[in-house]
C-alpha cells in the first residue's frame, strides 16, 4: 500500500527506480556480445560515455544512499536539465539581456524568480548562481569589502568551506573569525557567539549555516545580535532549503540580509544555487552574480530550478520532508539503541535531515567505515566531528542523512534494518545482496 501522502515526485521517482531495475534484469540476461562499444568504438576497454551513465543509473538505484547532501530529482526535473535550453547564451537578467533570441530564456528564468520568491515569502530572488558556495561569493561582493571582518561557523565543528577556509575565495579575501558549538552540549556557543561579537566590534558581516549540525539553527537571534552591532546578517540555508522551503525549520528570511542556498539537496532540485535578499539588496547581488561572480547563466538549469520549486511549492512536498526529518530521527534512535557506545549519535539526535555520529567506539576511524558500507552499497561520508582529535583524511565520526532514501519511499520503521546493515557491514559480515534486496523492496511498494 501506498504511505499516506507518498509525494507524487516520490511516485515518478519509483517508476524510473522500477524501469532501472526492469532494464538492469535485461541486461543481466543478455549475452555478453551485446555489450558492444557503440559510442566508442576505439577505446574497447573503457566503457562509453552512455554505458556510464547507465552504470550510475544502476549504482544509484541499487545502493543505499544516505549522503546528507544528495537527492534524487524527479523525472520531470531531469527532463528540462536535459533540454536545449543549454544552448542558450543569456548574460543579463530577464528584459536585459547581451544576446538576442532571449524571449523564452526570460520567460524561464522570470518564472522561477517568481517562484522562488514565493515559496520562501522573499523580496527578491537571483536564481543564477551555478552553485552554493558561488552563491555565497556573491553574497559577500554585495554586502562586503575585501579585508573586511567576517563571523562564521567553524569547518571542524560543521561549518563549511565558503565560510572563510584558509584556501578558499572566502578566506583569501576577507578576514574569518569563527564560533564553533559547545563541548558539552555539541549546540552552537551562543555565549562564545556573543563574547566575540562584544570583542569584535569592526565585524561588519556575520554567516549562519552549517554543512554538517544536527539541530536547528536560531537565525532570529543571531540576526538580532549581529544586526544591534551594526553587522550585517547572512543565512547559508545550502542543507536546510528544503526544510526552510516546507516551513519544518525556522526560515532566516525575515532576519537576514541575504539568504544562499543550494538546490540540489533537500530542495530535490538540479546542481546550482539561488540567493534571496531584501530590496535593499537587490540591484547589488544581481550585479555581484553578474558580472561579478560568474559569465552567462546555465540556462537549462534555471529551468530545472523552476521545475523544482514548482514541486517545492505542493502540499507533496511537504509531507515529503516531514518524512525526511521523522526518518533521521528514526535512525538516530535507532543508531543509540543498537549500541550506543559504538554508536555515540552527537547532541543526542537531530532536528533536520541528518544524523552525526561519532563512531570511534567502532574501532574504525570515519575513513575505515565509509570504505567498509561503500563495499556493499551503503554510501555515508566520513566527518570531523567537534574537537575531533583525528585528521581530516580519517575523522572520528560519520554523517548519514535520510533525505534519499526517504524519496526512494522509506519509512521510519526502516531505520532499524538500515542500522542493523550499516551496524553487519562495519563489523565485517556478510550482507552479499541484502542492500539490494532492500532497494528491490522500496521499489516494489505500493
Ligand atoms: C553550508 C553550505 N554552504 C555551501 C555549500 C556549497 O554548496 P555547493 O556544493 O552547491 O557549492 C555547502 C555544501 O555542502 C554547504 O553545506
Amino acid at each position: 500500500m501506498r504511505r499516506a501522502g507518498q509525494a507524487d515526485q516520490g511516485t515518478r521517482t519509483q517508476a524510473w527506480l522500477e524501469a532501472t531495475l526492469r532494464e538492469r534484469d535485461a541486461e543481466m540476461r543478455r549475452p555478453p556480445q551485446a555489450e558492444a562499444h557503440e559510442e566508442n568504438p576505439d577505446r574497447l576497454n573503457m566503457k562509453s560515455i552512455l554505458e556510464l551513465v547507465s552504470a550510475e543509473q544502476e549504482r544509484q538505484t541499487l545502493s543505499l544512499n544516505l549522503i546528507a547532501s544528495e537527492n534524487y530529482v524527479s523525472d520531470y526535473v531531469r527532463k528540462v536539465l536535459g533540454t536545449v535550453f543549454t544552448n542558450k547564451y543569456a548574460e543579463g537578467y530577464p528584459g536585459k539581456r547581451w544576446y538576442g533570441g532571449c524571449e523564452n530564456t526570460d520567460l524561464v528564468e522570470q518564472h522561477a524568480i517568481d517562484l522562488a520568491k514565493k515559496l520562501f515569502n522573499a523580496d527578491h530572488a537571483n536564481v543564477q548562481p551555478h552553485s552554493g558556495t558561488q552563491a555565497n561569493l556573491a553574497a559577500y561582493l554585495t554586502l562586503i569589502e575585501p579585508g573586511d571582518k567576517v563571523l562564521a561557523f567553524k569547518l571542524d565543528h560543521g561549518g563549511h568551506l565558503s565560510h572563510g577556509a584558509a584556501f578558499n575565495a572566502s578566506g583569501k579575501f576577507y578576514k574569518f573569525i569563527h564560533y564553533g558549538v559547545n563541548r558539552e552540549t555539541g549546540r552552537i556557543d551562543m555565549d562564545e557567539y556573543k563574547r566575540l561579537l562584544k570583542e569584535n566590534p569592526d565585524i561588519k558581516l556575520v554567516v549562519a549555516g552549517a554543512s554538517s549540525y544536527p539541530r536547528g539553527i536560531d537565525f532570529e537571534t543571531m540576526g538580532k545580535l549581529a544586526h544591534d552591532q551594526k553587522a550585517l546578517f547572512m543565512a547559508d540555508i545550502a542543507h536546510i532549503s528544503g526544510l526552510v522551503a516546507a516551513g519544518e525549520h525556522q526560515s532566516p528570511v525575515p532576519h537576514a540580509d541575504i539568504v544562499t542556498m543550494s538546490t540540489h539537496k533537500t530542495i530535490r532540485g538540479p546542481r546550482g544555487g539561488l540567493a534571496l535578499c531584501t530590496d535593499k539588496w537587490a540591484k547589488k547581488l544581481d550585479r555581484a552574480v553578474f558580472p561579478g561572480a560568474q559569465g552567462g547563466p546555465l540556462v537549462h538549469v534555471i529551468a530545472a530550478k523552476a521545475a523544482m520549486l514548482e514541486e517545492a511549492l505542493k502540499p507533496e512536498f511537504k509531507t515529503y520532508i516531514k518524512r525526511v526529518i521523522a526518518n533521521a530521527k528514526a535512525l538516530a534512535k535507532a543508531f543509540s539503541e543498537r549500541d550506543a557506545k559504538r554508536y555515540r549519535v552527537l547532541t543526542g539526535g537531530t532536528d533536520n535531515h541528518m544524523v552525526m555520529v561519532d563512531i570511534t567506539g567502532t574501532g574504525k576511524n570515519g575513513k575505515e567505515v565509509e570504505d567498509a558500507l561503500g563495499v556493499h552499497s551503503i554510501y555515508i561520508n566520513k566527518n570531523f566531528i567537534p574537537f575531533d582529535p583525528k585528521p581530516v583524511t580519517e575523522t572520528s565520526g560519520i554523517r548519514v542523512g535520510t533525505p534519499m532514501i526517504t524519496t526512494m519511499g522509506a519509512v521510519e520503521a526502516d531505520m532499524p534494518r538500515i542500522v542493523d546493515m550499516i551496524d553487519k557491514a562495519i563489523r565485517g559480515e556478510k550482507i552479499e545482496g541484502v542492500v539490494h534486496a532492500f532497494m528491490r523492496e522500496l521499489a516494489g511498494r505500493k
